[in-house]
């Protein structure tokens, strides 16, 4: 920690930490993930197979909060975190198949309740690291509370599979660290393989006629 600032870190991370502040966001995520779940049901049931394989959710750590207005030189101010991060509240849903990303955007889109207010989709555009996944920040309402931003990032299993990795072994690392490292040409290559490989469910393909069994 930089002299000096000890005192502001230290009242930021409790201030952070408070129930009252966290509640909201926790709210919105378990709003998000009944109407996910609501929706894979219905959809799983059209479909005759499974839509959403996963849907988990974290409110983000005081810590991660503190290392990320660091980062990004903002004020050290939970009025800050609450306007500028899209992510304090974050939900994962994991998909079977490429196609099923963007359908459930569609119907995401259509929903009443959900304001949609930026959507970053990496799966067209990979980041440079070759990061995968689609990106949707919603508003969603929470009773006696102004609405809570939450970040919603879509992704099939591969891409997941890939995100889990690279968070812990490439991502997370100091910058100082990663330049010499080899791990992030590896976790690009492997991206590129996995691009396009999960398009569309074999039901929906022709040339697999109706041999294939749905899972
Ligand atoms: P963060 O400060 O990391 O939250 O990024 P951001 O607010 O500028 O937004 P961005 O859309 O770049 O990233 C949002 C989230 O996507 C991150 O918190 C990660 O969970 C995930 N993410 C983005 N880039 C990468 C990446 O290169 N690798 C992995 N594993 N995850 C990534
Ligand atoms: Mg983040």
């Amino acid at each position: 920690m930089i002299n000096g600032m000890e005192e502001t870190y230290r009242d930021f991370l409790g201030q952070m930490g408070e129930e009252a502040f966290l509640e909201p966001y926790k709210a919105a995520c378990r709003r998000v993930e009944e109407k996910l779940n609501r929706i894979n049901t219905t959809v799983s049931q059209k479909k005759g197979r499974t839509f959403i394989s996963q849907i988990t959710y974290r409110i983000k750590t005081p810590e991660s909060c503190l290392d990320k207005v660091i980062k990004k030189k903002c004020a050290v101010k939970r009025q800050t975190v609450q306007e500028r991060f899209d992510d304090i509240a974050g939900i994962r849903v994991v998909c079977n198949f490429l196609e099923d990303i963007y359908r459930l955007v569609e119907i995401l889109n259509k929903d009443k309740e959900l304001q949609i207010i930026k959507v970053k989709d990496y799966i067209r555009n990979p980041k440079e690291s070759g990061y995968q996944s689609l990106h949707v920040i919603v508003l969603v309402p929470v009773e006696g509370f102004e609405r809570k931003k939450v970040e919603i990032q879509i992704r099939t299993r591969a891409m997941n599979f890939w995100a889990v990795a690279e968070h812990c072994l490439v991502y997370k690392r100091p910058k100082e660290q990663k330049e010499n490292l080899w791990l992030p040409a590896i976790f690009r290559a492997f991206s590129s393989h996995i691009k396009g490989r999960e398009g569309s469910h074999p039901g929906s393909l022709h040339d697999f006629g109706n041999s294939v069994k749905k899972i």
